[in-house]
């Protein structure tokens, strides 16, 4: 994370050597979040919410290989009926998650469009090995870094490794197409992958300590001629299926392990 340091073998204050009990999977999309539900077997809370009343925010929980598992998604907008995609849901969302269930590992699982300059295929599965934002232009001494808001990701090599999952920066923006000032951000930015959410979960999980994987499923390849949003919308459940299989491998991998142990 940000400036981390090793604080008594705690890493920028995360506690990474206690063994993994409490996850949390926070996931933008319905779409992308119920082939998880299902494949879990997780139960959604229906008459107790650990949320305040009248939020849209959906959890489902239950136990895998041992852990406590809770996925979390910002549910549709009052108005519009829509997923409640981008940074401010997910980041409210992330934090009431984490002050009420007191997770020691969160997950941001979702879609992203790649880079193939970069190596990305559409089907890959990323985890993030840094974030950062790329609409977030303060062209003021200082501000400029706040803007881009980079962090970097703890540290996952065994089970990236292990598991055989791609790595590389990713990059996050409130927009599912890519303008010009987007693009030159991007590549200042390194990232292989863009997505809507993960830099806003990174900043939560930072501020609280918590330790995050993200888990990115390449939808759509950004820097080639196909319209984003046809190749977004063709490969979607695609990429909730390999979420559905790459989430549980996951879990099963960070049972009985501490996080300084991924
Ligand atoms: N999620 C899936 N594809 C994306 C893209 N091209 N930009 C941002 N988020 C995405």
């Amino acid at each position: 994370m940000a400036g981390s340091e090793d604080m008594g073998g705690e890493k920028g204050g995360q506690h990474t050597s206690e063994a993994v009990k409490t996850v949390v999977v926070v996931i933008a999309m319905q779409a992308e979040a119920l082939p998880l539900v299902e494949t879990l077997q997780l139960v959604e809370d229906e008459q107790i919410s650990v949320f305040p009343s009248g939020v849209p925010w959906k959890k489902y929980s239950g136990e895998i290989d041992g852990l406590d598992v809770h996925i979390v998604v910002p549910g549709k907008d009052k108005t519009l009926g829509v997923d409640s995609v981008g940074t401010v849901p997910c980041s409210l969302l992330t934090y009431a998650s984490a002050v009420a269930l007191r997770p020691n590992l969160l997950i941001n699982a979702g879609t992203a469009g790649g880079f193939q300059a970069k190596g990305a295929n559409i089907g890959d599965v990323y985890v993030a090995t840094e974030f950062a934002n790329h609409d977030r232009r303060i062209p003021i001494p200082v501000f400029d870094k706040y803007g881009v808001g980079t962090i970097e990701a703890t540290p996952t090599g065994n089970l990236i490794r292990d598991l055989k999952f791609k790595e590389g920066k990713l990059s996050t923006g409130n927009s599912l197409d890519m303008t010009l000032q987007d693009e030159e951000y991007i590549k200042a930015n390194d990232a292989t992958v863009k997505d809507m959410e993960g830099a806003a979960v990174a900043y939560v999980a930072n501020m609280l300590a918590i330790p995050l994987i993200s888990l990115k499923a390449v939808t759509d390849i950004v820097d080639d001629s196909k319209p984003t949003v046809e190749e977004f919308l063709k490969n979607m459940s695609m990429a909730a299926s390999a979420l559905s299989n790459a989430v549980p491998l996951v879990l099963k991998y960070v049972s009985g392990k501490t996080v300084a142990d991924l």
